[in-house]
């Protein structure tokens, strides 16, 4: 890439199943030119998150598909770096939703503007940004733990799950989390202080889940359905709540996943236990409550209280890899790709 070129990457092909590296192709393109009203963004920070996975397939869904050809869709730490706009100026840090690029164009709409002094600018893609919200609505809205209940999460050395328990626990609850290994449950136990974790590679993860869980399971945060699932069914208590926030155990589409289905025994336990299990996404909910969780969450960070892990590769070109391992869970806390830092 010299001086004045960009690089994006673009969806080459639609995954059958598991996506392949294949599926990506990285491309060289003139750095854009900034009309009147536009920045000129330049990347830091790309934000990779397993809702890219959907974005991949040509299937009816909430948001719009990225056509074969197009940019991979993504959100970003940006530096502006030329600034047609009265109400940005050059060497302003923003998140903004550039994409898988190097540069981009921006008129405003999708921008919000970082204050390094608040906490590091990576926050804004993780612990302070989309993710980290997903987990406040998600709890507050739907959730709503109280003292004393038991509050269970998978995915929970991730940006969403590592979020539910703490703030279970501020809510005086008990936080139990489940991780794909020993390292990220004893990071989940240790780090970030839930009361117990469960390892779902494990020989006879149900029983180990009952075991963490002797008081049954009073709010269980769905990040990943399938197997882990099954196993949460039967210790779900009289009237649990579900917040169902992400199925990333089924997003390579084949079936269900791992091969499980939980569907008639799922049916049942709803209609039995009068579950409340409710679908949702981040944004609903953003009025009522964005401001509240950026101060709450941003003081936890500032005080210590509230910890996270983010894993930084580095380089566009590592993004494809770093996405693939994001969905077999070789990632370790939230996934950023480092631009041009
Ligand atoms: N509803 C919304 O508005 C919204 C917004 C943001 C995110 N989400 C959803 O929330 C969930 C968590 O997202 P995140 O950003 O925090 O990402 P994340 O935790 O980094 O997600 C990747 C992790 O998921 C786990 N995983 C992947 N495949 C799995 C499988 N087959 N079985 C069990 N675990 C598996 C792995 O952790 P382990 O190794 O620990 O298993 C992996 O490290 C995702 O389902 C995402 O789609 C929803």
């Amino acid at each position: 890439m010299t001086e004045a070129q960009a690089r994006h990457i673009v969806l080459a092909a639609r995954p059958q199943g598991k996506p392949q590296l294949t599926d990506f192709r990285l491309e060289d393109t003139a750095i854009p030119t900034p009309r009147a009203g536009q920045v000129l963004l330049r990347v830091q920070y790309l934000s990779l998150d397993p809702y890219m996975r959907g974005r991949m397939d040509d299937r009816k869904s909430y948001a719009t598909p990225v056509p074969l050809g197009g940019v991979m869709d993504g959100e970003s730490v940006a530096t502006v770096i030329a600034s047609h706009h009265p109400g940005y100026a050059e060497g302003d840090i923003v998140l903004a939703q550039t994409g898988w690029r190097t540069h981009a164009l921006s008129d405003r709409a999708d921008l919000r503007q970082l204050d390094p002094a608040v906490a590091p600018v990576t926050t804004g893609l993780g612990v302070l940004g989309m993710p980290g919200f997903t987990a406040y609505g998600g709890l507050r809205v739907i959730g709503k733990p109280a003292p004393g209940e038991t509050v269970v999460v998978a995915a929970a050395s991730g940006p969403v799950g590592s979020l539910v328990g703490q703030l279970a626990q501020l809510a005086g609850a008990r936080a139990v989390g489940i991780a794909g290994s020993a390292e990220k449950c004893a990071f989940v136990q240790d780090d970030l202080r839930f009361d117990a974790a469960v390892n779902h590679r494990a020989a006879d993860f149900p029983a180990h889940l009952a075991a963490a869980c002797p008081n049954g399971i009073d709010v269980y945060f769905e990040n990943v359905g399938g197997a882990i699932w099954q196993a949460v069914l039967p210790l779900l208590n009289q009237g649990a709540r579900v917040p169902v926030c992400g199925l990333i155990a089924q997003y390579n589409g084949v079936g269900q996943g791992d091969g499980t289905d939980g569907l008639p025994a799922t049916m049942r336990a709803i209609l039995s236990k009068r579950l409340t299990l409710r679908g949702f996404l981040y944004h609903e909910c953003a009025e009522a409550h964005y401001p509240a969780f950026l101060r709450e969450v941003g003081a936890g960070i500032a005080t210590g209280r509230i910890r996270y892990r983010e894993d930084i590769v580095d380089g566009l070109e590592q993004a494809p890899a770093a996405f693939l391992g994001l969905l077999e869970g070789r990632n370790f806390g939230k996934v950023i790709v480092r631009v041009d830092a």
